[in-house]
């Protein structure tokens, strides 16, 4: 090829990702059609009340144009009202909310983080991620010429045995104050936690808090799931009015009402940061859509009189129960979830045949590819083999995990959790 023909190595050069060899596994197997668990997709609609909101949202003709780049001004409104009370103070909608296509924003979906880190970040400053990350940080934080540096979070040490909090994987502080230099500019936070289902505690977020004014890095707290919590959870950016103001927030309307393909969401901070966000906001995206912006801001008015925000909470907590009884039936050990809608689940007692048929490039990758693969072709059922969201010298922490994702109906569960039951034949005592 040409070498004016060539891509930028950032987008080029990878090796294939862990979605292709699901969908790959998924189509060679014989057991169609698939459990589809892997991806964090809702299998259900959001409810009446936003539905009916985005259908009256099209039909009007302002609602059909380009909205104001930071956002509509009834969203940021709603948002302001709908946050406010967990500030504790009012949000001012005009200058510490603004909205973004999605709380990603990543390259593959067009806006959020990737607008934070587009505005904060210079080649060659730093960028502390814990591991595992959701994927899409690496490539929002690479995009500007960031240097990521990660810092693990430690699964429970008795994690193959023993069904433990999720609240157990843990970080140590002192590495993470190791991993500081003078160079470090932002550090990324996932609370409630995907893939493992931790929420941080108030103590835990503390000393990251503390970490960030003593060395003056911006925190970009990822909450999309902030809709989604079993234990108390608390937002780093309310622990007093310092934390506030080195910390982005960042929410997701498709997390909050079940419409990830909605692409709406928004990031809350002090003025003197959230205005270079929005600014690169402008350059990325311009806006967002506005029938659905509007739609979302309607959802979060009538949120707390349909008591969805506990409904949520209710129903996701019953869809875990309902899905993780399998493994307690199975004897396999899991992270309990505190929060988000993935479980962590380990696979260390599962003896995979010795000569299995494994594709090469799924052989050549940590053992928890190899339960993806084998799980789809056995039982039809997928799910996400976790050292994805690792760096390659620590992917084999998970080597004995899957990431489940329980946002599906209840008779996929139902449906899923049958086809599990195959995996006795397959277990060591
Ligand atoms: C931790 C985390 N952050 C951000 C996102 C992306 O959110 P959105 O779909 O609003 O871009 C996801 C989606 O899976 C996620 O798991």
């Amino acid at each position: 090829m040409s070498e004016k023909l060539k891509p930028a190595a950032r987008v080029s050069g990878r090796r294939q990702d862990v979605w292709t060899i699901i969908n790959e596994a998924a189509a060679a197997s014989p057991k169609q059609p698939i459990i589809n668990m892997g991806q964090g997709f809702f299998g259900y609609n959001p409810p009446g009340f936003i539905l009916n909101a985005a259908t009256e949202a099209l039909h009007r003709v302002e609602c059909n144009q380009y909205s104001p780049t930071r956002g509509r001004p009834r969203l940021l409104q709603a948002l302001s009202d709908a946050y406010s009370p967990h500030w504790g103070r009012t949000l001012d909608p005009q200058t510490e909310i603004t909205v973004t296509t999605g709380a990603n924003e990543g390259p593959y979906r067009p806006a959020g983080m990737l607008s934070a880190f587009m505005a904060f970040v210079e080649p060659g400053d730093e960028v502390i991620v814990f591991e595992p990350f959701f994927d899409q940080y690496i490539s929002n934080i690479e995009m500007p010429g960031g240097k990521i540096v990660y810092v693990p979070m430690h699964p429970p040490k008795d994690g193959a045995s023993k069904t433990v909090s999720a609240g157990e994987w843990a970080i140590d502080f002192d590495e993470l104050e190791r991993a500081i230099t003078p160079r470090t500019k932002m550090l990324v936070l996932n609370t409630p936690h995907n893939p493992i289902g931790k929420v941080f505690s108030r103590e835990e977020l503390q000393k990251i808090a503390d970490l960030c004014l003593k060395h003056k890095i911006i925190i970009l707290s990822d909450e999309v799931y902030d809709r989604l919590f079993y234990t108390p959870f608390t937002r780093i950016a309310t622990l007093s009015p310092e934390v506030e103001q080195i910390t982005l927030t960042v929410g997701s309307a498709g997390k909050n009402f079940y419409a990830t393909g909605w692409r709406v969401g928004w990031l809350i901070g002090p003025p003197a940061l959230l205005q270079y966000v929005s600014a690169a906001h402008t350059r990325i995206c311009y806006s967002s859509p506005s029938p659905l912006q509007e739609a979302c801001a309607i959802g979060f008015e009538q949120a707390a009189a349909q008591d969805f925000w506990n409904q949520c909470i209710a129903d996701m907590q019953a869809k875990m129960a309902r899905f993780n009884a399998i493994w307690d039936e199975l004897g396999v050990p899991y992270s309990v979830p505190e929060g988000g809608y993935f479980v962590m689940v380990n696979l260390a007692k599962v003896r995979l045949p010795r000569d299995y048929p494994f594709p090469p490039h799924v052989a050549e990758r940590p053992r928890d590819f190899k339960l993806a693969w084998f799980l789809i072709q056995e039982l039809g059922v997928a799910a996400i083999p976790p050292s994805e969201f690792y760096t390659d010298a620590r992917a084999t922490t998970v080597e004995d995990y899957l990431r489940f994702a329980v946002c599906k109906e209840d008779a996929v569960l139902e449906d899923a959790k049958e086809r599990l039951r195959g995996l006795t034949a397959f277990l060591s005592g």
